[in-house]
């Protein structure tokens, strides 16, 4: 069984002073913490054992959110990352929780949504090899670039090139097999000095165990490294959800639709909740029934 990894450590000083006091996966996109997004992609994906990686400082911040989880039907561990030393830094990190078994590393601060996701999620997950996905942007020198041949071929992933061989980034959402940890222990420290993921990936594709699979026009991948972007981010959550009537990456929801709990207990979350609109929103979900297409 795969499990899951959410790294949500960092100094998040490029958002200095709004994460002074509040890390930057606490913080709100729109009607719900940041962090709720990536972990609902996780619980999509058909993950239910998940580890989250924060500061010290931070724990008693997401354990007093998260819990353990099993008010959503899933299992969340919780490890400290002193320094933030490096994505890959988390594989070596999880290695006792993952104890040899596959994972799905995300990004605290990454949120996806769209068309077919959670079928493109499955089929991540169904993988033997591992599997990172490609995101066409306009600004590929701020991520990960990934460079293919006219077969749509790797041939090279580089991090934050000054100069980008093509526009596609690679989010921050890869699937690994049990090998990513002694992967990540291979990996020495970049001139940034940190433990990089691209290093863990070139591992996979030297190797030929890497899959790419390219998210299209119909997915969003929202970005929240700037106080811009995390205000779009909200905004576009803010414009899908009103116009739906349907909530993005709600916990409760998810575990809901995934049959992880049931009516009674999306009934004793709600009413925990129930000042708020998103109270009244899990609410309604008790009397909706939802062709397939639409989960
Ligand atoms: O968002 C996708 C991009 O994420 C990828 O395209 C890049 O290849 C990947 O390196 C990463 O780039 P960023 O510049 O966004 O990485 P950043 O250092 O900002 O870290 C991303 C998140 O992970 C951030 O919320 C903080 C957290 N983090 C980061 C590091 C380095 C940790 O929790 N621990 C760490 O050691």
């Amino acid at each position: 069984m795969r499990k899951g990894i959410l790294l949500a450590g960092g100094s998040g000083t490029r958002l200095y002073p709004i994460t002074q006091v509040v890390c930057k996966q606490l913080l709100p996109i729109y009607d719900k913490p940041m962090i709720y997004y990536p972990l609902c992609t996780l619980m999509q994906a058909g993950i239910t054992e998940i580890l989250v990686i924060c500061t010290e400082t931070d724990l008693p911040l997401f354990k007093s959110l998260l819990k353990d989880g099993r008010q959503w039907g899933i299992n969340i561990d919780y490890t400290i990352q002193a320094k933030p030393e490096g994505l890959a830094q988390a594989l070596i990190l999880a290695e006792p929780f993952l104890d040899g078994s596959p994972s799905a590393l995300i990004l605290g601060d990454n949120l996806f949504y769209g068309h077919q996701l959670q079928a493109t999620l499955h089929a991540a997950n169904n993988m033997t090899d591992a599997c990172i996905f490609a995101y066409h942007v306009a600004n590929p020198q701020a991520y990960g670039v990934i460079e293919f041949d006219q077969h749509k071929q790797v041939i090279s992933i580089t991090e934050k090139p000054a100069i980008p061989k093509s526009n596609f980034a690679m989010p921050g959402l890869y699937f690994f097999d049990h090998k990513a940890c002694q992967y990540a222990k291979n990996v020495l420290p970049s001139h940034r000095g940190e433990l990089e993921i691209v290093d863990v990936i070139q591992q996979y594709l030297d190797s030929g165990k890497l899959n790419v699979d390219i998210l299209g026009r119909g997915t969003a991948w929202l970005d929240t490294g700037t106080p811009d972007a995390m205000a779009e981010a909200t905004q576009y959550i803010a414009a899908i959800e009103k116009r739906q009537g349907l909530k993005i990456s709600c916990p409760e929801e998810v575990a809901f639709v995934m049959g992880l709990i049931d009516q009674q207990q999306l009934t004793l979350l709600a009413n925990q909740l129930i000042k708020s609109g998103y109270g009244q929103y899990l609410l309604s979900l008790l009397n909706k029934n939802f062709p397939n297409e639409m989960h």
